[in-house]
């Protein structure tokens, strides 16, 4: 192994001061830690595997129909010192060995992030080792290279989380644009709120994806006319409470007697209105790899509408395992490794960031 132990060309002067054991090794053992939403991850990548890849969630939230931050923040006080423990023997190994220490900085709920920047720090410090931040949303981008095979350069990505609808053109691992996103709501709250619609817990999109497999689209909602690559949920949003409303009018059991139906109908123009500016932008830009990234990649209509448009249009198609589509901390680690191998290391004056763009 290529192996230079106290190198420190490039990086940041406090960070000499603060961690002396920085080795630039070609196969760092990075210990990630994700934390900006509702789930507390910690994941260990050595030698280009990921080791171990633990998530806490928090079903707290279903009793509030939403996420609440400060009981968020307090969660991941509960869960992340465990799971560290956890991480390290399913790992099978010792925090000695660990060469740097990964977290996210943002975007996400503020009292989330703190908790895992100020877990990194403390870690970082204690084991005199350097820390990389990690944008939670390029993270779900590269994704794909934990495993292979990895799309090639150059390659676009619709990233579709609770928080974001975006349609990525990556360039390298280091060069990414976002050149179609949301004006208003994301795929995934287009979900969680038709979901809510029908008292479905949250979150609801892999309820709505449950149901969706035992009936049929036969309810049809508008495909908003959105100029150019941007998305808009929000008018789907209201037809869907005025079609509830109204069918409700006439039998005040449609929801109970339609769910299935109803949630196969949801998902299906969700994924179409996805699908369809994703083939805008292959179009565009003549690019043929394409990936889907974040929670509701997860979501079956959705991977398999993909499957099939691009059977049809030629493409090459992504589509990350299930455990890498909604929020983990394998991804933040991997999206480290290459911030690693460029000596892109951060002081303990890191701070986190609520929003942060690609
Ligand atoms: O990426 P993620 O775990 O967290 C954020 O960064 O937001 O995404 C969470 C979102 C939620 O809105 C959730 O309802 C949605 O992903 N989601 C799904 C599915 N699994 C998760 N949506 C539709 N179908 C699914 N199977
Ligand atoms: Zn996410």
């Amino acid at each position: 192994m290529y192996n230079i132990t106290n190198f420190h060309r490039n990086c940041d002067p406090r960070i000499i001061q603060n961690a002396t054991k920085i080795k630039i090794i070609l196969n760092p053992t990075i210990l990630a830690i994700e934390s900006s939403c509702d789930d507390t991850s910690i994941a260990i990548l050595k030698e280009d595997a990921i080791l171990c890849n633990l998530v806490a969630s928090q079903s707290i939230h279903k009793e509030y129909g939403g996420i609440v931050p400060e009981v968020a923040s307090r969660q991941h006080l509960l869960h992340i010192v465990p799971l560290l423990d956890q991480a390290y023997a399913k790992a099978g190994i010792r925090q000695e060995d660990v060469d740097a220490i990964a977290f996210t900085r943002g975007p996400g709920l503020l009292g989330s992030l703190i908790v895992g920047v100020s877990f990194a720090k403390s870690l970082a410090l204690s084991l005199d080792i350097p820390m990389i931040e990690v944008n939670h949303m390029q993270a779900h981008v590269l994704a794909h290279f934990i495993d292979e095979p990895a799309p090639a350069f150059p390659f676009l990505c619709l990233t579709v989380s609770g928080g974001h609808t975006q349609i990525v053109l990556i360039e390298s691992h280091h060069d990414m644009k976002v050149i179609g996103q949301t004006l208003d709501d994301a795929a995934g709250e287009a979900f969680d709120k038709s979901g809510k619609m029908l008292q479905l817990d949250y979150p609801a999109g892999p309820l709505i994806d449950k149901y969706a497999k035992l009936g049929q689209p036969k309810f049809s909602f508008t495909e908003p006319d959105i100029a150019g690559l941007d998305f808009s949920f929000s008018g789907l949003k209201t037809g869907i409470l005025y079609f509830l409303r109204d069918q409700q009018k006439v039998n005040s059991d449609f929801i109970k007697d339609n769910l299935h139906d109803i949630c196969a109908s949801i998902q299906d123009r969700i994924c179409t209105i996805l699908v369809n500016k994703l083939k805008q932008a292959a179009a565009q830009t003549g690019i043929t790899e394409i990936a889907i990234a974040g929670g509701v990649s997860a979501n079956s209509g959705l991977r398999n509408l993909i499957e099939v448009t691009g059977a049809e249009l030629g493409w090459n198609t992504y589509i990350p395992q299930f455990q890498y589509c909604t929020d983990n901390a394998a991804m933040i680690a991997i999206a480290a490794k290459y911030k690693f191998l460029k000596e892109e290391f951060v002081g303990l004056d890191a701070s986190p960031q609520a929003r942060m763009t690609i």
